[in-house]
């Protein structure tokens, strides 16, 4: 009987212990003290500094990202300075180490609530989207990562728009290595003004 109570004992610290590992994982790793001047201590962004939300990427998309900043695939004409500044801050991470690291750590952070005020057609910007986006990028804009393609719902309209206007102008998705921003580059060149407009305001609904 003793030895059963025993045994059920050291189960369940087993499966406490078990219980507690993702809780660990979560811990910030150290290189995230670098991120927070521009990206926030929860990766919310600042729209002053013209940075991102990162919160709530997928570790995948945050992982390619960095390293691609840090490889030249993004970030890399000179009439870019937000892309320079953040291929200048990817290059001194260690991508075996950091970049794992701050992609598995950033993932887990909840969907930042931004305030902004944007204006647009709901209804153009729904089919529009519909059109368009949703196929890789998820109904919701919640993104689609059988797709590599990236979460849109919840970031900085500017920051989008400022996304949309490089890959047009080939600031992005230009390196013949960067299937993925080659693939981006090519949809945002079928997309008018107007229409982007639209679009960008109903992605700010979701
Ligand atoms: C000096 C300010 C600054 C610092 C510090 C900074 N960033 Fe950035 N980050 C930016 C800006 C600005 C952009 C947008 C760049 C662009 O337009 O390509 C950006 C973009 C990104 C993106 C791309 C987001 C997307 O949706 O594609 C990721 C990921 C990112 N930063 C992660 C980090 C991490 C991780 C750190 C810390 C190691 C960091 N940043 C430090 C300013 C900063
Ligand atoms: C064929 C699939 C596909 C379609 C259709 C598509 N995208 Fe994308 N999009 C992608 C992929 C893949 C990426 C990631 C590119 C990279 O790795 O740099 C991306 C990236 C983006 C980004 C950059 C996000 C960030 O955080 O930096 C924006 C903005 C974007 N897409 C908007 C749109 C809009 C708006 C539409 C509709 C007009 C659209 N996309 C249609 C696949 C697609």
């Amino acid at each position: 009987m003793y030895r059963f109570i025993l045994s059920s004992l050291y189960c369940t610290s087993l499966l406490a212990l078990i219980a507690s590992l993702p809780l660990l994982a979560k811990e910030t790793p150290k290189a995230y003290a670098q991120c927070i001047a521009c990206h926030g201590e929860n990766g919310e962004g600042n729209a002053a500094l013209s940075s991102p939300a990162i919160a709530g990427l997928s570790e995948q998309y945050l992982s390619r990202q960095l390293k691609n900043y840090a490889s030249g695939k993004r970030g890399y004409e000179s009439a870019d300075s937000y892309g320079q500044q953040m291929a200048a801050i990817s290059k001194s991470l260690d991508l075996n180490k950091d970049v794992p690291e701050l992609a598995k750590y950033i993932a887990t952070l909840p969907k930042p609530t931004i305030e902004q005020k944007v204006s647009g057609d709901l209804k153009n910007g729904h089919r529009y989207y519909h059109a368009k986006c949703g196929a890789c990028h998820g109904g919701q804009g919640q993104g689609n990562s059988s797709f590599k393609a990236p979460k849109l719902a919840g970031q900085h309209f500017d920051y989008l728009a400022r996304q949309m206007q490089n890959f047009s102008q080939g600031m992005r998705g230009k390196h013949p290595d960067d299937k993925y921003g080659r693939q981006m580059a090519m949809m945002a060149r079928t997309v008018s003004d107007k229409e982007l407009a639209d679009i960008l305001f109903f992605i700010s609904q979701q």
